[in-house]
């Protein structure tokens, strides 16, 4: 069975990551995922086939390819971390109660909760055996980078379930829960593949620096495409952050921009789970656009990408060689998915 086009793709006007993309795209295709017992297996290539962006495997090997590495040398890579990300995914949406994934229903939706837990620890395992199938001199250290990544990861999750009971979470509270839950899988994509091209330590440093700003910038814009994105096109249900008291940037900046009577109101739906969860929704919304909390976000979603960018520029290869990760940059920069 052959994979949904990768989104991305759709959009792109950008012909070298279209290219890494192709490879992807055929790389997965090639792949097999069902085996027995099936009840285990077909969660795994259901979400596996959805695609996504694939944003993951294709900064992996665009990474590697920068420094010098061949493709071929990190396919295993390449599924690997696609199949960790799919794993936190059908784990995830358990957790947030997410009915909705790549316009699709979520596996402990479509099947049940013990599918969803037993599905996602196998991909968890299956990540490390793709890994582990190709041997490389510095093996061990991707997958510490690899290992590590998955520790933060889990950190990450767990500060996200904390808070949604905590009320005095801060922003820079926020900004240390989403480089864990998000941030560094990006950076450590970007890692692992410049350590399969033995890239100098300095730059491997940018590199890193580089995916966490962008993975900073790009969990901001799910903040954002979470409530204010269209489910046809974003592919998940939108207000899901709020019925959940995700504490987001976007409810954190409202709560600092906010009047009193504001802040006295905000802070009480977001200390609720009402069974009319949809005029909660709009209830924030209404205040949300009161407030005028789109361009403080979207100020900060410019921040990282510009962070980003710099620590791309401080890499000391040439600029045709980073031309692709340049590209991914601007993609996701306008992203509506
Ligand atoms: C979803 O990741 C989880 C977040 C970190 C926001 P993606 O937005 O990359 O999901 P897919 O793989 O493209 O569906
Ligand atoms: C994503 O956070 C983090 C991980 C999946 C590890 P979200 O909960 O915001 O991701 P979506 O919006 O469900 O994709
Ligand atoms: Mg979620
Ligand atoms: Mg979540
Ligand atoms: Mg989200």
């Amino acid at each position: 069975m052959k994979c949904e086009i990768c989104v991305i793709q759709k959009y792109s006007k950008h012909n070298i990551m279209q290219k890494l993309l192709d490879k992807v795209k055929q790389i997965f295709d090639e792949e097999q995922f069902v085996h027995e017992p099936k009840e285990l297996y077909e969660p795994i290539e259901y979400t596996l086939r959805l695609g996504g962006k694939r944003i993951r495997p294709l900064m992996l090997l665009a990474a590697g390819q920068m420094f010098g590495a061949d493709i071929e040398q990190m396919r295993y890579a390449a599924i690997g971390i696609e199949t960790f990300h799919n794993f936190t995914l059908l784990h995830d949406d358990l957790m947030d109660k997410s009915p909705l994934r790549r316009g699709k229903p979520t596996v402990y939706c479509k099947w049940d909760e013990n599918t969803a837990i037993l599905s996602g620890d196998t991909m968890y395992a299956l990540a490390w055996r793709y890994f582990l199938r190709q041997p490389h001199p510095k093996l061990q250290e991707i997958l510490n980078c690899f290992n590590e990544t998955g520790i933060q990861v889990c950190e990450g999750q767990q500060y996200d379930m904390n808070f949604e009971h905590c009320e005095n979470v801060s922003i820079a509270d926020y900004l240390m829960m989403i480089r864990l839950k998000t941030a560094v899988l990006l950076a450590g994509a970007l890692k692992i593949g410049a350590l399969y091209a033995n890239a100098t330590a300095e730059d491997t440093q940018n590199l890193y620096e580089f995916g966490i700003h962008l993975g900073l910038a790009f969990q901001l814009q799910d903040d954002l495409l979470d409530s204010y994105g269209d489910v046809s096109v974003f592919g998940k249900q939108t207000g899901q952050d709020i019925r959940d008291n995700k504490k987001t940037y976007l409810i954190l900046k409202a709560l600092e921009l906010a009047n009193d009577d504001q802040k006295e109101v905000l802070r009480q739906l977001f200390s609720s789970t009402p069974s009319d969860s949809e005029s909660k929704v709009a209830r924030v919304l209404e205040l949300y656009a009161q407030i005028g909390i789109r361009q403080p976000v979207e100020e900060a979603i410019q921040k990282e990408f510009e962070l980003a960018q710099r620590h791309l520029e401080a890499i000391r290869v040439s600029k045709a060689q980073k031309r692709p990760l340049e590209e991914l940059m601007e993609v996701l920069f306008n992203r509506k998915k």
